[in-house]
């Protein structure tokens, strides 16, 4: 097969919802229509967020099965499916983030009773900055939830996105009686807990057909034919190039715990969702079709065994073909490398491969070379876009508490935020290294893993800030006068970008007001 081929039959996608709307059922679902898994329950995910934990002992343990979920690829009529796993948990917001960058398009799980939740708005958010291709599923209708046009206005309105039904529930909770699919005009019975046998699927074309009366009784069929009326009237006509676009969301309505309104859901994937898409870089557009191979790191996962330092880097392929044990430039090292054994995931098989083809995911064995946001290329100097760091929410001093131990604390800490656990900053003034955070959980994590890897020890303080802002200027002077006149609120993230460290929004805003010259950005990328 040539690159074009191999190019046209892959799917890269990420599944987001808040945690418990369903993410892990309906990725489990989808591999078991694709064969990937054989029974329920094979795809623990990332089950962190389960417990809200502050064990980090846990959180361990999860490290080691998320790595295996990371990627879940499975064939699926013809087409290579890769599903990028995201943490649902909200401390780990900044690492799904990432994730995004790396998928062409996303499908968005909400529970019909909860309705739009903060987790999905944050996560809806980044995918809207891309125009990220988004299919809404709505899950558990086997329970009792919101009316179904108002969940379809509280998406429309909390999370900015024009939506279209492409199937729509017949009931719900005890009365469910399963969806009619306006993507393939059917009406799909449910049956709680069922396979969802073609039996179920009754085609009708002609909704005045009294086929539909028999199957799900006088009253919802009039009903159903109302609703589908105003559907019609209210909605826009589904059009595929909206939908890449980023302009039109499909929804689909089922209950993935009870295998319903999963095929359909694929199915439409299939047919709509884009192949790997363009990526920009600094210097210019890669297309996935360039027979030259290019590509980034997303995500970094360390190994949990102490004696094997070694690292896991993932890699998406943007263009051309990754081949196994070629030299590549790894261009922020300026540095030829090549890799005996790039892996691929196979739901939770690895496998090494020969060859990698754009949309895939490769992982790379690391000895601490990779950070994330390194590009590989074939030669060119080429430095890929939009994986910014997002100013982090929680601040902390960080203290060494065995001075024996400094190279040891240095080390772990430039590791652990190269893998992007959290972000450190060196203030300007005194040299002293905060700590910033989305989620309290990493403190632990950091001091947890510097303690058991690196054989450091490290204690906080609490440092009052509200927000981490990257400056810049088109002005010198300026430039130079903010930071004469502010030194004390500043510091340099790892990348040795100046950083303005805001006590409270009243500073910021003092800030912003008084140094007018200069611009205050809420990510790295600017
Ligand atoms: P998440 O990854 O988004 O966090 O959600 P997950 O799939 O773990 O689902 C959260 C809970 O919702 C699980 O129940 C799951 O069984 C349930 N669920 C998923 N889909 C449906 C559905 O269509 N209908 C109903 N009624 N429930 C659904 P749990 O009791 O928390 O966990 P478990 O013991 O069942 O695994």
């Amino acid at each position: 097969m040539n690159l074009t081929d191999e190019l046209q039959k892959r799917k890269t996608f990420g599944i987001v919802s808040h945690p418990d709307a369903g993410k892990t059922t309906l990725t489990e679902k989808l591999l078991l229509f694709g064969g990937a898994i054989q029974e329920a329950g094979a795809v623990k995910s990332n089950k962190i967020k389960k417990h809200a934990t502050s064990d980090f002992m846990e959180i361990e343990k999860q490290r080691g099965i998320s790595v295996a979920t990371s990627v879940m690829a499975f064939e699926y009529r013809d087409k290579q499916i890769n599903i990028l796993d995201t943490p649902g948990h909200k401390d780990f917001a900044e690492d799904t983030y990432r994730t995004l960058t790396a998928v062409d398009s996303v499908i968005v799980v909400i529970d019909v009773a909860k309705g739009v939740e903060e987790q999905t708005e944050k996560l809806v958010k980044v995918c809207r900055m891309r125009n990220t291709p988004i299919i809404v599923f709505i899950n558990k209708l086997d329970r009792e939830g919101k009316d179904a046009f108002d969940l379809l206005d509280e998406v429309e309105t909390m999370l900015g996105l024009k939506v279209t039904p492409l199937s729509w529930p017949v009931g719900m909770g005890q009365r469910f009686q399963g969806v009619y699919s306006l993507y393939e005009q059917n009406l799909i019975l449910f049956s709680p807990h069922g396979k969802q046998e073609e039996e179920g699927i009754v085609k009708i074309t002609d909704l005045q057909d009294t086929l539909l009366d028999q199957k799900i009784g006088k009253r919802p069929a009039d009903e159903l034919r109302e609703e589908l009326h105003t559907i019609t009237s209210v909605y826009p006509e589904f059009h595929r190039e909206d939908y890449l676009k980023g302009a039109i969301c499909p929804v689909f309505f089922g209950s993935a715990v009870n295998n319903f309104g999963v095929r359909e859901l694929l199915d439409c994937f299939v047919d709509i969702a884009p192949p790997p898409l363009s990526r920009e870089t600094e210097e210019r557009i890669v297309k996935p079709d360039e027979p030259k191979f290019t590509g980034f790191v997303f995500k970094i996962h360390a190994n949990m065994d102490p004696k094997h330092r070694d690292r896991i880097a993932f890699l998406r392929v943007c263009s051309g073909v990754f081949r196994r044990n070629t030299n590549y430039l790894h261009v922020r090292q300026e540095k030829y490398m090549k890799f005996p054994n790039p892996t691929a995931f196979m739901a939770s098989k690895k496998s090494v491969i020969d060859e990698a083809y754009p949309g895939d995911i490769v992982g790379l064995y690391d000895s601490g070379n990779f950070k994330i946001g390194d590009t590989l290329t074939e030669g060119e100097v080429l430095h890929f876009k939009g994986i910014p760091s997002f100013s982090p929410e929680q601040f902390r001093f960080v203290n060494n508490t065995d001075p024996m131990k400094t190279k040891q604390l240095n080390k772990g800490l430039d590791q652990l935020m190269d893998e992007g656990v959290a972000q450190l900053f060196t203030k300007e003034d005194n040299g002293r290294k905060i700590v910033g955070t989305v989620g309290a959980l990493q403190f632990d994590v950091i001091q947890h893993r510097l303690k058991h890897e690196y054989g450091a020890s490290c204690n906080y303080e609490p440092v009052s800030l509200y927000k981490a802002c990257w400056v810049s200027s088109k002005d010198p002077a300026a430039m130079k006068e903010f930071i004469t006149r502010r030194k004390k609120d500043l510091a340099k993230d790892t990348d040795g970008k100046l950083v303005f460290l805001a006590e409270s929004a009243w500073t910021l805003k003092m800030a912003q007001e008084n140094h007018p010259d200069i611009e205050f950005h809420f990510t790295s990328e600017y």
